[in-house]
């Protein structure tokens, strides 16, 4: 079962507001995607182990720490770039991989047709940065690209998530924290999330 972490903060509310509101415009909605993210990295961030090490200030020695692992950031294209920034803001060594996906005209599964990630997964820890969990098909897919690489202290960060893609998270990547701005009611008969905010990337990027 994953470990299910909804932030709770009266800042991120409202900007939970602000992002699903129809009349936000491009640049007040990345503001406020902007925002959120900071806040998830910072919660994800809890979680991080530390090292301790030694430091000088100008007038003795003391004990300092460093982040322990190195942290490796994937968002999921398109929508996921929107996140990138403000973790980067947070967490400025970490490394950035990128996944794209398309579905399978076979199978209908989502497949990468994009997969760039640095080498040491194994060292590291791995978020990806995908808005909305929605039928949880692209995080899942994504999990497995980055597993196989060698991805095994994962986690992922999103705005907005729907019981459907919990679920499925559940069922396939248990081992995986879900950190979310909110807990959605259900997915409509297309895979949008309701009530959700409409299309993250669209939204994002002004392409409505
Ligand atoms: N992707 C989006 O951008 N929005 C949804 O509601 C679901 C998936």
């Amino acid at each position: 079962m994953n470990n299910l972490n909804l932030i709770e903060n009266p800042l991120v509310k409202r900007d939970v507001t602000i992002l699903r509101d129809k009349e936000t415009n491009t640049a007040s909605f990345r503001a406020a995607l902007n925002r959120v993210s900071y806040a998830i990295a910072i919660e994800i961030a809890k979680s991080f182990e530390l090292e301790q090490i030694e430091v000088t200030t100008p007038l003795e020695n003391t004990i300092g720490y460093k982040i322990k692992k190195q942290i490796v950031l994937v968002p999921v294209l398109r929508a996921g770039l929107s996140m990138v920034d403000a973790f980067l803001k947070m967490i400025p060594d970490a490394n950035v991989g990128h996944i794209g996906l398309q579905r399978d005209e076979v199978t209908l599964k989502p497949i990468d047709y994009y997969y760039k990630a640095p080498k040491k997964l194994d060292e590291s820890i791995t978020i990806v940065l995908d808005p909305m969990l929605a039928t949880g098909g692209s995080a899942v897919a994504s999990f497995n690209s980055l597993k196989q690489k060698g991805a095994n202290h994962c986690m992922l960060a999103c705005l907005i998530a729907a019981p459907e893609g919990i679920k499925k998270m559940n069922e396939e990547h248990p081992d995986v924290p879900i950190y979310t701005a909110s807990l959605d009611r259900q997915l409509n008969d297309v895979g949008y999330i309701l009530p959700g905010l409409g299309d993250a990337g669209d939204r994002t990027f002004g392409t409505l």
